[in-house]
């Protein structure tokens, strides 16, 4: 089965040809740049750019896979969850793609994306496994059972992980996305600098990370020379290793309230293998610590390739895959 897979829910126009997990013919991503001047996603901008770059991506991935349209049986998009007229673009693109060429059409599910996408890099990683998708939007702990089900143990309360470093990363007046700028600051400051709280919340597994954002917004308005009244600009005459210090600090609650709950939801479920998915997999922090609590616990860690942490189209082609397989059996 040849899908051709559209992924458009946020900032990242994307195209997949896909054939199986070990069988990715072409992944073409094009990451709108526009959002950096405003500190996030603008989602009007972001649907009026995917309308411009969509038909150059999707033929781009076609040509890469060097696949006409006639060979391809399925055209899935994202369905959800994502930005309202993002979404709409790529649904409204595969569908007319497919009622030209006479093919069927399949709504994919965003998240359930993330959550496979370690697969993309270990064909060999079969359910059950425990999937952390940690993105700008969300921060989900997912049973991928092995009945072609997803279980959620947890959800974002608030601000998602990857939420949380954008807007540490605009207090700090650095550009969006955020994620990647705090880590390459954090390389240089100490981790145990500033005792930011952990949101462990031990009576769920849900996740909240905004009361670790407003703590670092504190911890800069008590430092004289940023608490001036010029708001972010002010965060420049701070000086480099007090940045350096808030970036890494920060980092460490992040990463060390993400691998805690990981862990212990292996723990209670008893499951061996686990996974991470989204932006902030990409984190290199993040994946040293998974990597090392695990081998603790004798647990098996599936990390994605970075080509398939942050969104992308043949991860959704993966999720369609899937549903698509158990629904056969
Ligand atoms: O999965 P993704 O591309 O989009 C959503 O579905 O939301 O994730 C984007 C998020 C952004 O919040 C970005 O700051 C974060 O991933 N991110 C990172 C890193 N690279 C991207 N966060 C921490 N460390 C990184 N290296
Ligand atoms: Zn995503």
């Amino acid at each position: 089965m040849k899908i051709l897979a559209i992924e458009t829910s946020c900032d990242e126009t994307a195209a997949s040809v896909f054939l199986s997990p070990r069988n990715v013919l072409s992944n073409v991503v094009h990451s709108q740049k526009i959002h950096s001047l405003f500190g996030g996603v603008v989602p009007e901008l972001a649907s009026r750019e995917h309308l411009e770059r969509i038909n150059a991506v999707v033929a781009e991935a076609l040509d890469s896979a060097k696949t006409p349209l006639e060979q391809i049986d399925v055209v899935a998009y994202t369905d959800g969850p994502g930005l309202v007229g993002s979404l709409l673009v790529g649904r409204t693109v595969a569908h007319t793609i497919a009622w030209l060429a006479g093919k069927k059409t399949f709504a994919a599910d965003h998240i359930e994306g993330h959550a496979l996408s370690a697969a993309l890099k270990w064909p060999g990683l079969c359910p059950p496994f425990l999937s952390l998708v940690v993105s700008g939007g969300h921060t989900d702990l997912i049973v991928v059972e092995a009945g072609g089900k997803f279980r959620y143990l947890g959800r974002t309360r608030d601000d998602a992980a990857g939420e949380a470093f954008d807007k540490v990363a605009k207090l700090l007046g650095l550009k969006y996305p955020g994620g990647p700028q705090i880590e390459n600051l954090a390389a240089r400051g100490n981790p145990a600098a500033i005792n930011f709280p952990r949101p462990f919340m031990r009576s769920t597994w849900d996740f909240s990370f905004s009361g670790v954002k407003t703590a670092v917004l504190y911890y800069l308005r008590d430092i004289p020379s940023y608490a001036d009244g010029k708001g972010l600009r002010s965060s420049r005459k701070i000086g480099p290793r007090i940045i350096a210090d808030v970036c890494a600090s920060f980092q460490a609650a992040v990463v060390e309230t993400l691998v805690e709950k990981l862990i212990r939801a292996a723990r209670f479920t008893g499951i061996k293998k686990i996974s991470l998915g989204g932006g902030v997999a990409l984190n290199k922090t993040l994946r040293k610590s998974v990597v090392s609590a695990a081998g603790v616990e004798g647990l098996k860690v599936f990390l994605p390739s970075n080509e398939h942490c942050a969104d992308n189209a043949a991860m959704i082609a993966l999720a369609a895959y899937h549903r698509l397989s158990h629904r056969r059996h």
